[in-house]
């Protein structure tokens, strides 16, 4: 890899990835005006690795996977960057190249398998109809292996339950059977778009454990993502906080989330409960909505909700977007924020708030 894609959209490339998303735009034309859902993303992933993207809603996290399953392709969207799986380059294949490889290399669990999935056609024909688009195989072994897969997600009498339709499944069976469709061509990279929002939380923790077991068993790459930082802390290996089309924070899991250096990212650890399960921490809802993706003000995106401006000084924070540069406590973590001493800022003023049974007298 040459030395520029090495620092394309600020964020390093790991060499040997097997998944490097370089400077990734994803801008779609309105009548309103250019909406830049995503701008200029970058990350890398292994095989047998998770990446945890989380981020509010509205803030990329979709648009930018559905770009890796080429998704956008024939609407309103104009991609660019690269997209290298496996060092090919997915947004500059053909359309039909595309087509072979999604499914097979790159699959997706989408946030909401009600609407996934055809009401119309047993859960068992969809998962078959997946292997079959991929594999020159009969109806019959295609029937094998789709129980199969039924019966290694969980399903019970799967052999039976092939036969019944969509409805006819739980919420839980339900993300069970998408999981089984998106595997069954072992594909080597599963991206799961919250797939487990709407489950309660027993199903929620059955599910997690699920996709840990079947990536150990693939070796696959996944992506997940979620507004969940409780999913993020059991699941992932790096972490990418997304805000309004960007990363503002990338690193390994374990440095985002004890030593957070974005204001952003303090505000989700905020507004989240149970993560220290400690009893005095205070739930601090993050102010004010993100901006419009349609104008984007000059400065920090985050500034008309941040409550650190005073501190960076001038008027940065108002007129210069902060780049993706290393975090103060090194490896590979880095932050797009003007603040000098985060770190500092994180330990005396965060921290005390939202995990007080962390702080030494
Ligand atoms: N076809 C489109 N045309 C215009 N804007 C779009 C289009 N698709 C998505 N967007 C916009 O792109 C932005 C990012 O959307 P995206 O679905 O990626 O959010 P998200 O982070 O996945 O949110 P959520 O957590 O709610 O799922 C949103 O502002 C959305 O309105
Ligand atoms: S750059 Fe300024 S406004 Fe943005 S997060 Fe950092 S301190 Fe807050
Ligand atoms: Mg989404």
């Amino acid at each position: 890899m040459s030395d520029v894609s090495n620092t394309l959209g600020g964020t390093p490339t790991k060499d040997g990835a097997f998944l490097s998303v370089r400077d990734l735009k994803v801008h779609f034309t309105t009548s309103d005006g250019i909406v830049k859902a995503t701008d200029g993303l970058s990350f890398d992933l292994e095989r047998g690795k998770t990446l945890g993207i989380v981020g509010e809603s509205g803030s990329g996290k979709s648009v930018s996977s559905s770009a890796i399953m080429g998704l956008h392709r024939g609407t309103n969207a104009k991609l660019s960057g690269e997209i290298l799986l496996d060092g090919v380059d997915l947004l500059h294949v053909s359309d039909e190249e595309m087509r072979k490889r999604r499914g097979r290399d790159v699959a997706m669990i989408f946030q909401d398998p009600l609407s996934a999935m055809h009401p119309y056609y047993t859960v068992g024909n969809q998962i078959m109809e997946a292997y079959q688009v991929h594999n020159d195989v009969t109806k019959r072994e295609a029937r094998k292996r789709a129980i199969e897969m039924l019966d290694r997600v969980g399903i019970p009498q799967p052999d039976r339950r092939v036969d019944d339709y969509p409805h006819q499944f739980s919420g839980g069976m339900r993300q069970r059977a998408m999981i089984a469709m998106g595997l069954i061509n072992n594909p080597s990279l599963l991206i799961a778009d919250e797939p487990t929002t709407a489950l309660d939380v027993t199903v929620q923790a059955q599910i997690l454990d699920l996709l840990q077991d079947l990536q150990r068993d693939f070796d696959a790459a996944i992506i997940i993502i979620t507004h969940d930082l409780g999913v993020v802390a059991e699941m992932a290996d790096d972490v990418l906080v997304m805000y309004a089309g960007r990363a503002v924070e990338y690193g390994p899991g374990k440095e985002i989330l004890t030593h957070p250096e974005m204001p952003y990212t303090w505000g989700l650890l905020s507004s989240v409960p149970d993560l220290t399960a400690s009893t005095e921490a205070k739930l601090i809802p993050i102010r004010g909505n993100p901006p419009s993706l349609l104008n984007p003000p000059p400065g920090c995106p985050f500034e008309p909700r941040c409550d650190h401006v005073a501190k960076v000084g001038g008027d940065l924070c108002k007129t210069v977007l902060p780049e993706l540069t290393p975090a103060r406590s090194g490896g590979n973590h880095t932050k797009r924020c003007h603040l000098e001493n985060p770190d500092e800022v994180y330990e005396a003023e965060i921290l005390p708030e939202i995990a007080p049974d962390l702080v030494e007298d």
